[in-house]
Formats: C-alpha cells, sequence, structure tokens
C-alpha cells in the first residue's frame, strides 16, 4: 500500500482554538504556497542546502516540519535520504500525497496530517530535520515553537536542523512621504477628523519592500538564535541595539530583517540568505517600526536602544514588540535634536 495514501488527521480540526484553526485554513489554498514555492532565494536556499550536504543525507531519516506541498520532503529524498515523513495540519497536504505519488517518492517519503504535536511518527528518531518555519520578523506565526518541540523529541543526539542559525537585523530607515501618507490620511476622511485611529496605525509594524537607499544608519544584529541549542523561553527576549547615522537626513523608523544559514561541510561556505533590503526580494519583504518621533539626524549621531519581543498573551501566533529608544545628536544643535522615546507594537 502507498505510505502517501489518504490518513485520519492526527488532530481534530475541532479541538483546535480559532485562531489555530484560521492559522491552519491560511495554509490550505495554494495560493501561499505558490507564493513561497516560487520565492526562488527561499526555495532555492534549501535545495542548495540538501545539496550541499548530500553526503549527509544519505541513508538518513529526515523529517521536514511542515511539510505543505513536499517539496523540502521531495528535496530531501531526491538527494539521498533514507526515509522522509512530512507533517501537516493544514489540508494541502493532501496536494502533496498527490504530488509525492506522481513524482514517483511514495516509497520513500511518509505524509502525516495533524498537529506535528500530535502525530506519531513510523520512526522513533530522525537524522535531520528540516523545516520553512520562518514568519515576519522572523518569529510572527510561532512556528518555531513546533521544530523546537521536534527537535526534543525526535532528533537523535548530535543530528541536523536545516538551517540552523537564524538572526534578526535592524537599522534606521528615512520613510517620511510614506509615514505621512499613512497617518496624516486620518485627519481628513471626507471632511471629518478620524485621528483617534493613528495610534492604532502606528501600533502596527509595516511588512513591505523597502528599497535599499532609504536605509541610513549602519546596520545592527539584535539577536542570533542557534536552533540546536536556543530554548523556547529564550524566544521571548530583550535586545540592546545601536546603529549610526550614514548622512545627514531624517530617521522616521527602523527596518527590520533575518537572515538565515545552513549547516555546510567543513570548510565549506554555508548556504544561507537574507531578507535585507540590500538583498534579492523575498516574500518576507522587510518590516517597518514607525517611530513617534522623526529624528533629524547628522552623519556619525547614535540611535540606540533596546528592543522587547514576546509572543502575545491572548493570540500566542501573534507578537508584542517594544522599542525603546534615545537618538545621542552630536554638535551645536544637539540639543534640540535628541530625543528619548518608547513605542509599542502587535504584529498580527
Ligand atoms: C511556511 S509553510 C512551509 C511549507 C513547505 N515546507 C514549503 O517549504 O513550501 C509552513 C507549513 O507548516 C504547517 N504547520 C505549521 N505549524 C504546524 C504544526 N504545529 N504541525 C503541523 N504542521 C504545521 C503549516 O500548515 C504550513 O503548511
Amino acid at each position: 500500500m502507498s505510505k502517501t495514501n489518504t490518513e485520519e488527521s492526527a488532530t481534530a480540526k475541532a479541538d483546535l482554538t480559532h485562531s489555530e484553526q484560521h492559522y491552519f485554513d491560511s495554509y490550505d489554498h495554494y495560493g501561499i504556497h505558490e507564493e513561497m514555492l516560487q520565492d526562488s532565494v527561499r526555495t532555492l536556499s534549501y535545495r542548495n542546502a540538501i545539496v550541499q550536504n548530500k553526503h549527509l543525507f544519505k541513508d538518513k531519516i529526515v523529517l521536514d516540519v511542515g511539510c505543505g506541498t513536499g517539496i523540502l520532503s521531495m528535496f530531501a529524498a531526491k538527494n539521498g535520504a533514507k526515509h522522509v515523513i512530512g507533517v501537516d495540519m493544514s489540508s494541502i497536504i493532501e496536494m502533496a500525497r498527490k504530488i509525492v505519488d506522481i513524482n514517483g517518492f511514495s516509497d520513500k517519503i511518509t505524509l502525516l496530517r495533524g498537529k506535528l504535536e500530535d502525530v506519531e511518527l513510523p520512526f522513533p528518531k530522525v537524522d535531520i530535520i528540516v523545516s520553512e518555519w520562518m514568519g515576519y520578523f522572523l518569529l510572527y506565526e510561532s512556528m518555531l515553537d513546533t521544530v523546537l518541540y521536534a527537535r526534543d523529541r525526535y532528533l537523535v543526539e548530535g543530528g541536523l536542523i536545516f538551517p540552523d542559525k537564524c538572526s534578526i537585523h535592524i537599522a534606521g530607515l528615512e520613510d517620511a512621504h510614506y509615514k505621512d501618507e499613512k497617518l496624516n490620511y486620518w485627519h481628513d476622511v471626507y471632511g471629518f477628523d478620524y485621528s483617534p485611529f493613528i495610534p492604532l496605525v502606528m501600533e502596527e509594524p509595516i511588512v513591505d519592500t523597502v528599497q535599499s537607499n532609504v536605509v541610513n544608519t549602519t546596520r545592527c544584529q539584535l539577536i542570533e538564535f542557534d536552533l540546536n541549542t536556543v530554548k523556547l523561553s529564550d524566544l521571548s527576549f530583550k535586545a540592546k541595539f545601536q546603529v549610526q547615522a550614514k548622512r545627514q537626513d531624517w530617521i522616521n523608523g527602523l527596518i527590520a530583517w533575518f537572515d538565515c544559514v545552513f549547516p555546510a561541510p567543513e570548510g565549506r561556505t554555508p548556504v544561507g540568505f537574507s531578507t535585507g533590503a540590500h538583498s534579492p526580494y523575498t516574500h518576507w519583504k522587510q518590516t517597518v517600526f514607525y517611530l513617534k518621533d522623526n529624528l533629524e539626524c547628522e552623519t556619525g549621531d547614535i540611535l540606540e536602544g533596546e528592543i522587547t519581543c514576546a509572543p502575545n498573551k491572548n493570540h500566542n501566533r501573534d507578537l508584542d514588540v517594544k522599542i525603546n529608544y534615545s537618538f545621542r545628536a552630536k554638535g551645536v544643535d544637539a540639543n534640540r535634536r535628541r530625543r528619548i522615546g518608547e513605542n509599542r507594537y502587535v504584529m498580527h
């Protein structure tokens, strides 16, 4: 019997909270998978990393956490894995079954429907975990929780995780025109004052493509997660940042992005990719946090502070972000330009 025949889900949808149902429903439609597959920076990075480590995949048991259409499972099977288990809660896995079958991998890939946390794997341990779990600002969606669960429950001692190093970076940006447009709109809506909306708009980070020339400070790595060792509690973090203005300009907000790196054989450059404005387009784009202040900067001025990030208490897949900043202007008019502020955001 084909190992990819339709089976019952290990998780009853009705048992999920409304927001969990909504989350998994969002992966039912092919459109979101089309966008991810067509993100060639993303998809080819996984393929290249697996190909680069073909010798490590050979005859290994691989777990694909959140397999979607099965693309990563097939990369692993094609590159020598003995067996791959793909797990997904969303109904897209029914398409993955068909795709795996017509591509001739049904003997090598077992697809299980359900939450990773609920399924029973046909192997007690796996040698390698592959997963594409990253959300906007890296941690939005909280799917890393599931990968860490899989690591702790199933990965053999010394097993590999693809990717295994992920970091969040920030810089300052000039974006006065769009910021004004977004905020000022509410001052005059068909002649009415809608300004109570402005604090709500400010609270939501914007996910969009940013031109690299509007980034006007140095960059700063906020945090790096080593997936081999990171703990769930580390995903709620506080991190200090400091960036320096590269020209006379306005800093209207902070732009954030993430980088990912895959394990590599000794002496080889690891496969990795960046989702920054300086790098080719990815569907994650960049995340912009507008600051309440517009900072008038001169070359060399310092913007520093602390970012606090944690899953939202009511909606675990949303993120609460707080940015405390101090803008240390220099020169004769430094006092006029200095600012200290605190902004709170919710990504949902
Ligand atoms: C970002 S998509 C990646 C899909 C596929 N691996 C790819 O690279 O195209 C994440 C997938 O993980 C699934 N997923 C998220 N959390 C899960 C969990 N706890 N258990 C099972 N599947 C999960 C989602 O349904 C979604 O299909």
